[in-house]
């Protein structure tokens, strides 16, 4: 059986996870696939959507389904995007431009990683679609103002600051395998600040050592308002799991709010992010635009992600495992296989328009009456 056939026999994202592990070198399936300790809350962000229960309505004309929406003045074909992910060369050749293109196609927003093995210029260069920027905060603050300045040249659309990173979390594969860029792969954006090439790891991650030398880890609200100053673009705030933080970030002048605990990445037996969203939601009260990632792997999850109060959602990791498979057209094939679900879910949910998908889809013990 050609690759090709096989991909197009997966009828769901996780069958494209177990067909791309075996064809990535170990060392970077471990990277991508894994979590921080125990896995649990990288485990716990997909059982969470397991856990909440639909109430579907009946009988409400779902002939057409409509789930275009627009978000920072950027017109999307749906509220399934592309999260910001590194290294993505490691998955094959064409790495960024290849998600980008694919993105492109399907009028997907794609958010770019500060480390990304193209640079932000080049990744723009290929997509004839919106993208944004995600930024890490370095200590030197003259690369986060060159970061943030450059993004805004190219004409990126928002900046996404992720602040649930001031040191990596610890993941215990990466430090097994010394996890490092191979071959001729770099944080290209840095190049100009000769910080593309991890440090020597002495044991550890190289990835975390890497973060350990150039992150910013004081990092505050405070600094969050400077990131705001040197900019026209929106700014929103990924990694937020609290009410009181989501409020400070609004305070700080984000315009919307990520909720993420980094695919489990970062700090383990962290709440899942489904579980988090509602308290974020409550205190926002529409003030600001909130996103939601991790676990997302089915239609439903997007549905609920939605009916708790998210104008979008983030997919990570099964956009890897799609590039890894075909590139751009297995990128493509991911993207249409989580939207073709969100479809059918909306469907047999009664909800024709993303403005139908309310709170009262989700079942709360005790029942409740509308
Ligand atoms: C990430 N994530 C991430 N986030 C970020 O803000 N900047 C980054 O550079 C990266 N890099 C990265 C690499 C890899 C391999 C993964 C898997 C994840 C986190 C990412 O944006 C997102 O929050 C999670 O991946 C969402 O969870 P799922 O969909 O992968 O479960
Ligand atoms: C990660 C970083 C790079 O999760 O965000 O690997």
């Amino acid at each position: 059986m050609s690759e090709r056939v096989s991909i197009n026999s997966c009828t769901n994202l996780d069958e494209l996870e177990e067909l791309a592990g075996p064809i990535l070198p170990a060392k970077s399936f471990d990277y991508y696939r894994g979590g921080a300790c125990d896995e649990l809350t990288l485990k716990e962000n997909r059982e969470a959507y397991g856990r909440i229960k639909l109430r579907p309505r009946m009988l409400r004309d779902v002939s057409s389904i409509e789930k275009k929406l627009t978000l920072f003045d950027c017109d999307l074909s749906s509220p399934i995007m592309v999260a910001p992910m590194a290294f993505q060369m490691l998955a094959h050749k064409d790495g960024e431009l290849a998600t980008a293109r694919a993105a492109a196609s399907s009028k997907t927003m794609m958010t770019v990683s500060t480390l990304s093995t193209y640079s932000l210029e080049e990744v723009k260069e290929a997509s004839d679609f919106e993208l944004w920027f995600q930024l890490y905060v370095y200590k030197d603050r003259e690369i986060t103002r060159d970061l943030v300045k450059r993004a805004e040249a190219a004409g990126y659309k928002a900046l996404v600051v992720t602040v649930d990173s001031p040191v990596l979390g610890k993941r215990e594969k990466d430090i097994k395998n010394r996890f490092d860029l191979p071959g001729d792969l770099t944080v290209k954006n840095l190049t100009l600040h000769n910080l593309d090439k991890f440090p020597a790891s002495g044991g550890d991650s190289g990835l975390s050592t890497y973060i350990a030398s150039i992150y910013d880890r004081s990092l505050t609200y405070r600094d969050l308002s400077w990131i705001v100053s040197l900019t026209k673009l929106p700014v929103l705030v990924k990694g937020i799991l609290r009410a009181d933080d989501a409020l400070r970030a609004l305070d700080s002048g984000a315009r919307g709010i990520v909720v993420s605990n980094h695919g489990g990445r970062q700090l383990d037996t962290a709440v899942s992010t489904i579980e988090a969203l509602p308290e974020v939601t409550e205190a926002v009260k529409g003030r600001a635009k909130l996103i939601v990632d991790g676990g997302i792997r089915r239609g439903t999850d997007v549905l609920k992600a939605i009916a708790l109060g998210a104008a979008a959602v983030y997919v990570g990791r099964p956009v890897l495992w799609g590039l890894t498979l075909d590139g751009q057209e297995g990128v493509e094939m991911v993207l249409d296989m989580i939207n073709e679900e969100f479809e059918n879910a909306m469907a047999l949910a009664g909800a024709s328009s993303l403005e139908e998908i309310t709170n009262d889809l989700i079942f709360k013990s005790g029942g409740e009456i509308h």
